[in-house]
């Protein structure tokens, strides 16, 4: 089997584990389709990883397919309301047994020879497995049942841990708890969502989101009218990495976002230790992302779609009734097109960002990370290659 040292020489490391304004970022095939089936076995199994949304199935009996890094799985609401997530694999001939949501079902049916599952997994009939007969004297169907996968929740937010020996989940997200503490999500509610596809691996993708230093020239609407900012960043290996930011605007309300538009809706943070009303981006590690505002809040998923591509979904919530409120509707509608407008100028950077990491090796080309800005992009690349040690 390929091991990281096949793939990562030991000076290639080396460079990356330098102090960060030293270091080397990760060499150009850590971006390439050899380092992604290793990732694939190594590192998205052995950690929690974002992977869905509760409200995608809100009421017992629903259920949907899911994929991490091309683990099929299934996200199943028992009728029992309890979430529970198994491999999407048959145990009669490895069928995807779901293709599609559903919703209100008492059982999953395989597709191609009808052995049933029951909503908990339970395998609960082998229909013709002798003939006209169900059931066969000698075949055996104890332990048949769908494949269990360990599941925790965090907000809306449905994490896996495929290989079952991460830590407690609740253990795992508490420094993320931590952070957000002066946060109030206890009345968040759905609203809008929206999806974007990167041309580029995950990496990219999940680095092009987690620093700040990129704003005045990639987003310049999203610092037009700050007088001034104390950025922050903050980190937990596996958990989280995370950009904040505390602004004061030149005028009131905020004349550069929708702001001004949005100014009904209720605040949900209070002054963080020292005073001030920050706001983090986050890629929840590996596949989540997290963003909150003073009056709302983003979860998202960066999901891997081949060693190219990645694709970003983002759910939008609101406290109470603003997430339907009639009078708000128009305050939604201009966060929404903010926030895809945001990600959609990301794209053609992810596209030649990950067309440059085919060459640049090749060439004798390194990356870089600013210390100011970029440390949790260093650490992040660090991370995955602990992961990814044996
Ligand atoms: S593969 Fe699922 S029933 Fe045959
Ligand atoms: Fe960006």
């Amino acid at each position: 089997m390929t091991n990281l040292t096949d793939l990562l020489d030991a000076s290639d490391i080396g460079a990356v584990f330098r102090p960060t304004g030293q270091a080397h970022g990760l060499p150009g095939r850590a971006y390439g389709a050899e380092f992604y089936a290793l990732e694939q076995k190594r590192l998205f199994p052995r950690t929690w990883c974002a992977v869905g949304f509760a409200s995608d199935i809100p009421d017992p009996g629903d259920a949907m397919p899911a994929d991490l890094a091309g683990w099929p799985l299934i996200l199943s609401r028992g009728k029992d309301g309890t979430i529970r997530a198994f491999h999407n694999i048959c145990r009669h001939r490895a069928m995807r047994v779901l293709t599609e949501p559903c919703k209100g079902r008492n059982s999953f049916v395989c597709p191609w020879h009808a052995w049933t599952y029951d909503t908990q997994g339970k395998l609960l009939s082998t229909p013709r497995i002798a003939g006209e007969r169900a059931n066969d004297p000698d075949f055996d169907t104890s332990g048949l049942d769908l494949k269990p996968v360990k599941i925790g929740q965090w907000l809306d937010m449905l994490f896996v841990n495929i290989d079952g020996n991460a830590p407690d989940f609740d253990a795992h997200m508490r420094p993320l708890n931590e952070l957000l503490s002066h946060y109030d999500f206890s009345d968040l509610r759905r609203s809008d969502e929206w999806s974007v596809t990167y041309p580029g691996n995950w990496k990219v993708s999940v680095e092009g989101a987690i620093e700040d230093y990129h704003l005045p020239w990639g987003h310049p609407q999203l610092i037009k009218g700050v007088r001034r900012s104390v950025p922050g960043l903050h980190s937990a290996a596996n958990c989280f990495y995370a950009n904040s930011s505390a602004r004061e605007f030149a005028s009131t309300p905020d004349p550069g976002t929708a702001t001004a538009q949005n100014a009904g809706l209720r605040q949900i943070v209070s002054p963080d230790k020292d005073g001030l009303l920050r706001t983090y981006f986050m890629s929840v590690f590996p596949t989540g992302a997290f963003q909150t505002r003073t009056n709302h809040v983003l979860q998202g998923l960066f999901t891997p779609d081949g060693p190219e591509s990645t694709k970003v979904r983002f759910v939008h919530y609101y406290p109470g009734n603003a997430a339907s409120d009639p009078a708000l509707s128009q305050a939604r509608a201009d966060l929404l097109k903010e926030w895809k407008l945001v990600f959609e100028q990301d794209v053609p950077f992810v596209r030649y960002v990950h067309e440059n990491y085919k060459r640049r090796d090749d060439a004798g080309i390194a990356t870089r990370a600013a210390p100011f800005w970029e440390r949790n992009i260093h650490a992040f690349q660090k991370n995955v290659i602990d992961l990814l040690r044996d």
